[in-house]
């Protein structure tokens, strides 16, 4: 597929007036990626929880947070959620230097244009401007084009974490890359 060219790809900051959108694009990735057998409550729970407005403006106010978006035309089409100085009982790696990358979403017609990728690299060295030496994340386990999309950019599988949301429970896979 043809690369998005930098020229066209801008990559900024989230502020508060961008929720709207956020979520939005953060629902239909979710449900493109994961819903591909129909919609059942637990969905609709999960997105209300933790997608909707208002768990949006959540992820932007909470301490430590950082949203870069990734846009196209003045439209949104990605956007990576990070949460700064967060560790995992996983990695021996302290809070302080570590760097945890919640939510990495590229809307579907965009897929393997790179933009992945960018927002990938704009994290890692937001997290190196920080003082963190390790960017990590959890992937679930069934989420093949995203554990090598990882693997392939010197990400490390560092072992099965657990997801709960509303009584059904998903093993995940912890990577991490680290630098110094
Ligand atoms: C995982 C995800 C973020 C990757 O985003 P993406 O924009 O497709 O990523 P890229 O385009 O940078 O790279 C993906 C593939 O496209 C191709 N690609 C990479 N750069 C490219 C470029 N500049 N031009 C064309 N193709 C490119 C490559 O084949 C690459 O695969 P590789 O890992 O074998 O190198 C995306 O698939 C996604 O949003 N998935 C749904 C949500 C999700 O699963 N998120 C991760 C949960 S932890």
């Amino acid at each position: 597929m043809t690369p998005v060219p930098a020229q066209e790809l801008v990559l900024r900051d989230a502020v508060t007036s961008d929720v709207p959108c956020l979520s939005v694009l953060a629902s239909q990735v979710f449900l493109d990626t994961y819903a591909t057998e129909g919609i059942t409550p637990w969905f609709a729970r999960e997105l209300e929880e933790h997608l909707g407005v208002a768990a949006v403006a959540a992820w932007l106010a909470a301490a430590d947070a950082w949203v870069v978006l990734a846009e196209r035309d003045g439209r949104l089409i990605g956007f990576a959620q990070s949460t700064r100085r967060v560790t995992h009982a996983l990695l021996t790696t302290p809070a302080a230097r570590a760097f945890e990358l919640v939510r990495l979403y590229v809307q579907r017609p965009f897929l393997g244009r790179g933009i992945g990728t960018a927002l990938l690299r704009r994290c890692e060295a937001e997290a190196k401007s920080d003082g963190a030496s390790t960017l990590w994340l959890t992937a679930w386990v069934g989420n093949e084009r995203a554990r090598r999309f990882y693997a392939a950019r010197g990400y490390v599988d560092r072992g099965a974490t657990t997801y709960t949301f509303d009584g059904e429970s998903f093993e995940n896979r912890l990577y991490a890359r680290q630098w110094r």
